[in-house]
């Protein structure tokens, strides 16, 4: 269930997970508003980018962050310091303990806030000619593979991203980038089951730590959510 909110104080309270859905080309109005909020860092990267859809999803996705994470902590937008982990992963150093994760795909970025916990967030187009097996079999775990190819075909595809997305935001949520080895944990993948980390294999207890959430930000895109801790309440948003 999504609500429509835009930029005002926002608070995040330490049970709650808030998810927020962009649609890229409802913004591109905004370009030069986004563009004034970012450093000079980023707008540098920006240029690098070569095709403008590119280039443009960067400078919106970047400006709504600052936009919300100047709401969460009541700062100016173009005032918001981000440090990066040696994976490149963005970070503020703020009192109050806020994580983030950003995902793009398409016409869909989606942002995700909560307190203290690691966050990993990921979407995808669900439209792109994807060799599902040849994927499958190259990225996911044998348990995975067994899993997907165990469905009828009508639901290859759902299944696959649900999987794809899973995974990812949890790497993303790690931090780790492309060196976490990705046979090394398990999802679920069924559309009619429950989003769940299954197995972690390094330390059996590590997955019971772990929250996996499915995000559907809308027709043809798939999104999940991953947070090691508790949250009890995700607030799912549609920023205007
Ligand atoms: C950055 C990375 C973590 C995700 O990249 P991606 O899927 O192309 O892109 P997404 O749109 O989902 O996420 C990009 C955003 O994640 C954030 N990010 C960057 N490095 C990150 C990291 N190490 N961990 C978490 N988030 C990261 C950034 O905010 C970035 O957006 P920005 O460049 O606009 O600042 C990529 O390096 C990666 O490792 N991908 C793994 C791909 C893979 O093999 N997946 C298999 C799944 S089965």
């Amino acid at each position: 269930m999504w609500t429509t909110f835009s930029n005002q104080d926002l608070s995040l309270q330490p049970s709650q997970l808030h998810v927020w859905s962009v649609c890229k080309s409802d913004h591109e109005n905004r370009l030069q508003e986004y563009w004034d909020i970012l450093n000079e860092a980023e707008k540098e990267r920006a240029l690098t980018f070569r095709f403008l859809k590119d280039r443009y999803c960067f400078i919106i996705a970047r400006g709504v962050l600052r936009n919300l994470l100047g709401a969460y902590i009541q700062m100016a937008p173009d005032q918001v310091k981000f440090q990066f982990g040696h994976n490149g992963k963005p970070y503020v150093h703020h009192p109050s303990q806020i994580k983030f994760n950003i995902s793009h795909s398409g016409d869909t970025i989606l942002l995700g806030f909560v307190q203290k916990h690691s966050i990993g967030i990921d979407v995808e187009y669900t439209k792109r000619k994807v060799d599902v097996k040849k994927i499958a079999e190259l990225f996911f775990a044998e348990e995975e593979v067994t899993s997907l190819f165990r469905l009828d075909q009508a639901y290859h595809t759902q299944a696959f991203y649900n999987c794809w997305t899973r995974k990812e935001a949890f790497i993303k949520a790690v931090g780790s980038g492309l060196s976490f080895p990705l046979d090394q944990f398990v999802v679920s993948l069924d559309s009619t089951k429950e989003a769940t980390l299954i197995d972690t294999k390094w330390d059996k207890k590590e997955k019971d730590k772990w929250m996996l959430n499915t995000i559907e930000p809308g027709k043809d895109y798939i999104g999940a959510v991953s947070v090691k801790g508790n949250v009890s309440d995700i607030q799912s948003w549609r920023y205007q």
